[in-house]
């Protein structure tokens, strides 16, 4: 980048021929102007650093609360058009792979850049089904929760204790200590969300079944009771694995940025899947589902609907599972949601809250305060009708999608770390606090 003398910066275009990857920047308070690379539509920050007013100056930095307009990594594993409504995994469609596909497949895509081929897909899964199950001595420590210990804090530090029976973990940069962390942590997830629910409800845990699907072997960890074999019902099986699908990655959100930012200190993928899973917790990203169904149980019904959206327009109030960081349209996999809670309703019968929720629906998407901030329904708005109706607890919710979201978290894990331009993350601040003063002894204070 070469500072320049002022020279002023029309509006005209560049002529054809003419086209140079550069941005201009003028600086009004020195007159000086800077022409620094433009590539993939970004600039980097550091560039401006050579901007100053005085020569003693720290130099120019980009200010970016959340993140807002910053892509902190180049990826190549999801691709959103937020404005389209567009969501891929690696080049292929989620429409595509929700009808076509089965989670291990998906998982496998998006970890390892392709779809496997018949014999790769069953090598996978073998490992992921032999790696379902979890120490014993993690048996014990699930018991001492208390027995209505939320499940997702339970999941975060049973995660996070995964890390201390698996020493390997720590040679991070070995791409076979990676490989068998993925399969652990694929295939032990669901075991332990499973134990977590079985123990809130004081209900013996129920050992893995090799002989059954991913999603079919979580379906009888947690609901098998004294049948011999459990079978589970093959269009609960097939919802669940289009829900797993849909919620496998979805690219720079806040939990993947907890996975590559705590794991870009080069700790354990354990640990860092433990943070990515308590940012996941929150309400406004994975707890929303578990948030819609409660808003959708205290609206309560069709009636007072337009109410509540008073209120969430007299800004007391969110409407949960609405809005989103990226998309501007509506969720592709809300679409998909919506249809696959019908063919779920088939089975278990209607749940009475989806009035609710479509009324909520209707009406927001007719209203100038939605219309005009672009939000739609987002993934979150009817899973949770689904789960209520599978015979999930609502604080279960925020788990279902922590366990197929653990195949995107590696995925971007394993990309910061193998991409040579990341570093440990650590961004700057603007610091507007006291210049510095003179301690006050105790009795001297005010
Ligand atoms: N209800 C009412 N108003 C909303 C909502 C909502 N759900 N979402 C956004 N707004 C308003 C917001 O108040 C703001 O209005 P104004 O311009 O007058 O200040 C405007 O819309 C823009 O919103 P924002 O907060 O700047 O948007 P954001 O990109 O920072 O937040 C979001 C995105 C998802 C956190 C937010 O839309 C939200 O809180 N939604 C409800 C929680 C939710 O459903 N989360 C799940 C997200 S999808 C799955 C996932 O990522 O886990």
């Amino acid at each position: 980048m070469n500072p320049t003398k002022s020279a002023s910066v029309g509006n005209s275009e560049t002529p054809a021929g003419a086209r140079r990857d550069t941005l201009s920047i003028v600086d009004n308070r020195t007159g000086r102007q800077y022409e620094i690379p433009v590539k993939n539509d970004t600039i980097r920050p550091i560039d401006l650093r050579q901007i100053k007013v005085h020569e003693s100056d720290f130099g120019m930095m980009s200010y970016d609360p959340a993140f807002a307009n910053t892509a902190s990594c180049a990826s190549k594993i999801t691709y959103i058009d937020g404005d389209k409504g567009i969501l891929r995994y690696r080049g292929y469609s989620i429409e595509e792979l929700a009808e076509k596909s089965s989670y291990p497949e998906t998982a496998y895509l998006i970890l390892h850049g392709e779809l496997p081929t018949s014999e790769q897909l069953k090598e996978w899964n073998y490992h992921i089904t032999h790696h379902t199950f979890i120490h014993e001595s993690i048996k014990k420590f699930l018991d001492g929760f208390h027995y209505d210990a939320h499940p997702m804090g339970m999941l975060i530090s049973t995660i996070a204790a995964l890390s201390t029976f698996y020493p390997d973990a720590k040679d991070i940069f070995n791409p076979d200590s990676r490989r068998k962390q993925t399969y652990r942590l694929i295939g032990k997830m669901p075991t332990v969300a499973a134990f977590a629910y079985r123990h809130c409800l004081g209900m013996p845990f129920v050992y893995p079944d090799n002989d059954l699907s991913y999603c079919g072997n979580f379906l009888n960890m947690l609901f098998r009771t004294t049948e011999l074999q459990y079978r589970p019902n093959p269009t609960l099986e097939r919802a669940l694995d289009v829900l797993f699908i849909l919620h496998a990655d979805h690219e720079q959100n806040c939990s993947s940025t907890a996975m590559r930012g705590v794991g870009s200190s080069h700790v354990d993928p354990y640990s860092a899947t433990a943070a990515a899973t308590a940012a996941l917790y929150g309400p406004l990203h994975g707890g929303a589902n578990e948030a819609v169904l409660r808003m959708l149980v205290e609206i309560g019904s069709v009636n007072n609907v337009p109410a509540y959206v008073k209120s969430v327009k007299a800004g007391e109030k969110l409407l949960m599972g609405f809005g989103h960081r990226v998309y501007k349209n509506y969720d592709p996999r809300a679409k998909i949601v919506k249809r696959v809670a019908y063919e779920v309703f088939d089975v278990m019968g209607r749940n009475p809250l989806i009035d609710i929720a479509l009324e909520c629906e209707r009406i927001a998407l007719e209203d100038e305060y939605f219309v005009s901030r672009r939000l739609y329904p987002n993934v979150d708005f009817y899973t949770g009708l689904i789960y209520q109706s599978m015979g999930f607890p609502v604080t279960m919710f925020p788990v279902l999608f922590a366990i197929p979201r653990t195949s995107g978290w590696i995925a971007q894990w394993q990309e910061m770390l193998l991409d040579h331009e990341q570093k440990i993350s650590r961004p700057r601040q603007v610091y507007l606090g006291y210049d510095l003063r003179s301690y006050v002894p105790l009795d001297h204070r005010s």
